[in-house]
């Protein structure tokens, strides 16, 4: 179930509602993206403002980077084992608060850290809210160079489209991970439950941007600035 709540209309209302929970001494993990940056930069001016001390993990190397250029504390994920927040953005989101993701080819590591964590908010623009997954971008799976054959086999007998993605200026595109990237395109009447449990059971596979019970809010920023929140409870 789904609530939402009214309007908020303060300036740069996203970025600052999605650090406003951050308390001193946090574990908080950072998303990757747009958004995520802009609540980066949010939190790094509250720290710098209010002396407020806390501790961070990156889901990337470029949201890693920025955090620590604007003076945050980040530490290595390796040695982590409970975050209190996180922060992230998401290429789609329907009614029910299920996500995709990945269009920055993160999506291993932000799904891994947003399961350690106690609370998960995800900040969108509206243009992202739709009506089923899949609706506007294909689904990014990161795949095992090793199995990339095997894997595209696998996928194409459950008659599921694959391309593997590239870079801009050609060439294979490559995650933080040193993994590829298959763009998985989710037909109208694809359930992505069935999907989602198909990928977490093919051996190669080493992450996908099915999020489906990672939401616990969303920030929805309209054209104009306001923000709604729908929360899962
Ligand atoms: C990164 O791999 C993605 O999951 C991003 O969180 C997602 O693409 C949203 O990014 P933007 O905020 O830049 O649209």
């Amino acid at each position: 179930m789904v609530t939402i709540s009214g309007m908020s209309t303060h300036t740069d209302t996203l970025a600052s509602m999605a650090v406003a929970p951050i308390g001193a001494g946090m574990m908080v993990g950072l998303g990757t993206g747009r958004a995520a940056s802009r609540a980066i930069r949010a939190l790094a001016a509250r720290a710098a403002a209010e002396g407020l001390s806390v501790r961070c993990v990156a889901t990337s190397d470029a949201s890693a980077v920025l955090a620590r250029s604007l003076g945050l504390h980040v530490v290595d994920f390796a040695g982590v084992e409970r975050v209190d927040y996180i922060f992230d953005g998401a290429d789609e989101v329907d009614e029910a608060l299920r996500m995709l993701k990945g269009r920055g080819g993160a999506m291993t590591r932000e799904k891994i850290v947003a399961r350690a964590a106690s609370r998960r908010v995800y900040l969108i623009d509206e243009s992202k809210l739709v009506r089923r997954l899949g609706e506007k971008f294909p689904l990014p799976v990161e795949v095992l160079p090793f199995a990339m054959g095997a894997v595209q086999a696998a996928l194409g007998r459950t008659g599921l489209r694959a391309a593997v993605r590239e870079e801009e200026g050609g060439g294979a595109y490559v995650t933080d991970n040193g993994c590829a990237v298959l763009d998985v395109a989710l037909g109208e009447g694809m359930e992505p439950e069935g999907v989602d449990a198909l990928l977490n059971d093919t051996p190669g596979v080493i992450g996908h941007g099915l999020f489906l019970d990672e939401a616990d809010e969303v920030l929805i920023e309209n054209s104009a600035g306001s923000v709604e929140r729908r929360t899962r409870v």
